[in-house]
């Protein structure tokens, strides 16, 4: 079992990875005029005094707020923080410490990045979708009108500490949707990470997780360190994301919102029979990726009827270029292509099987 952080760089970023990690983060903090913490309210209420605990010799000048949730990571957001930085009369020798999940480092990382031309920034994960995602790989922005991440800017942080001591106060449907993130590193590069999961139900796996965790983190990294800018093979981490980004935006425009997890796990089912039908597929076993998608998510509820809308809202996808859609396709398990044009007839078939074989 991993007792001890481990350090990964990304670029010269230090990325510090396991239980213990924010002890060993001290030094990350010093030689600032002034540091501050972006939290939202759950944050506050359940991670800061965590955090203050553990590191008890940094003093805040102040705690920037936030409201939590992804209806907020939105430019009135952004100006509020914008304007409590200016409150507590921050400069570019300040930091800002983004203490949350995928929402805190994406809008703190864009505030800092532009407020007085930039500030320093350092992510600190409270999620798991953060640990394994979010936090890593520099991007960073707000929605705009309907459209996600709309707005943004590639901005990297001073350094990433991720641990998993936080993830004690996350309930399960917030692990189960970071999960679905570590079960994409392993279907698209990692089949020891996919032979840790073993088939298992999450729960099961818990014991593993800071080693799968660490895994899923140097996976990231070793993408995000050859093509930052998604100019290719960035795309693979895009698996399951075409369908699932479409489910996620369906789901929430009926006031039913699924996790960004549980719309990638139908995402990675649709893609994955789109990949069996790809003469480039070489996997005979399809059936053990759907069987493993289904063992930890429930099938999302919705019709044939639905399949224009969702045909639609792909439309608007940054995935889709002059009207074809792209997409990440396996190439076997535990290695995928990129940038692949799909027919919508095979999209909506994959839809169709969805709904099929439950
Ligand atoms: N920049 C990137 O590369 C990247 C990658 C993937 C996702 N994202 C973004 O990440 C966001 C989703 O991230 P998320 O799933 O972490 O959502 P989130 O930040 O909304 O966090 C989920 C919920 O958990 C709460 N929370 C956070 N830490 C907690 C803890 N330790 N205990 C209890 N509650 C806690 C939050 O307040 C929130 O209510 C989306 O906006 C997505 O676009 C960005
Ligand atoms: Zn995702």
């Amino acid at each position: 079992m991993q007792k001890e952080p481990v350090l990964l760089d990304l670029k010269s970023v230090p990325h510090i990875v396991g239980p213990g990690a924010l002890e060993q983060a001290a030094t990350c903090f010093s030689g600032y005029a002034k540091v501050f913490v972006l939290v939202d309210e759950n944050v506050e209420k359940f991670c800061l005094s965590l955090f203050q605990e553990k590191l008890p010799d940094i003093r805040f000048a102040g705690i920037i707020r936030t409201k939590s949730g992804e209806l907020n990571k939105n430019i009135h957001s952004a100006s509020v923080i914008w304007e409590q930085l200016t409150h507590f009369k921050a400069e570019r020798d300040s930091l800002l410490i983004n203490l949350g999940g995928g929402v805190i480092s994406d809008i703190g990382g864009f505030t800092a990045a532009t407020f007085k031309r930039g500030m320093d920034f350092i992510n600190i994960p409270t999620t798991l979708l953060g640990q394994v995602d979010a936090a890593i790989g520099s991007k960073t922005g707000i929605d705009f009108k309907e459209f996600k991440n709309q707005v943004g800017i590639f901005a990297d942080p001073k350094a990433v500490i991720i641990d998993p001591v936080f993830l004690d106060t996350l309930d399960q449907k917030q692990l189960q949707s970071g999960f679905a993130e570590m079960l994409k590193y392993a279907l698209i590069m990692d089949v020891p990470l996919w032979k840790m999961m073993n088939m298992r139900y999450f729960d099961a796996m818990k014991p593993d997780l800071n080693q799968m965790i660490i895994r899923a983190v140097s996976d990231k990294i070793s993408i995000v360190e050859k093509d930052k800018r998604e100019s290719g093979l960035r795309k693979v981490l895009n698996f399951g994301h075409t369908v699932g980004h479409a489910l996620e935006t369906l789901f929430l425009k009926a006031d039913a919102p699924v996790t960004h997890g549980e719309a990638v796990a139908a995402g990675m089912i649709c893609a994955t029979r789109i990949s069996s039908q790809w003469p480039g597929f070489d996997c005979h076993s399809p059936e053990l990726i759907y069987e493993m998608v289904d063992r930890n998510f429930p099938r999302l509820v919705f019709s044939v009827e639905d399949i224009p809308e969702i045909m639609r809202l792909m439309q608007h996808d940054k995935k889709v270029k002059a009207g074809e859609i792209h997409f990440t396709l396996l190439s076997k398990l535990g290695s995928a292509v990129p940038d692949i044009v799909v027919s919508e007839e095979k999209v909506e078939e994959s839809l169709r099987f969805y709904l099929r074989n439950q």
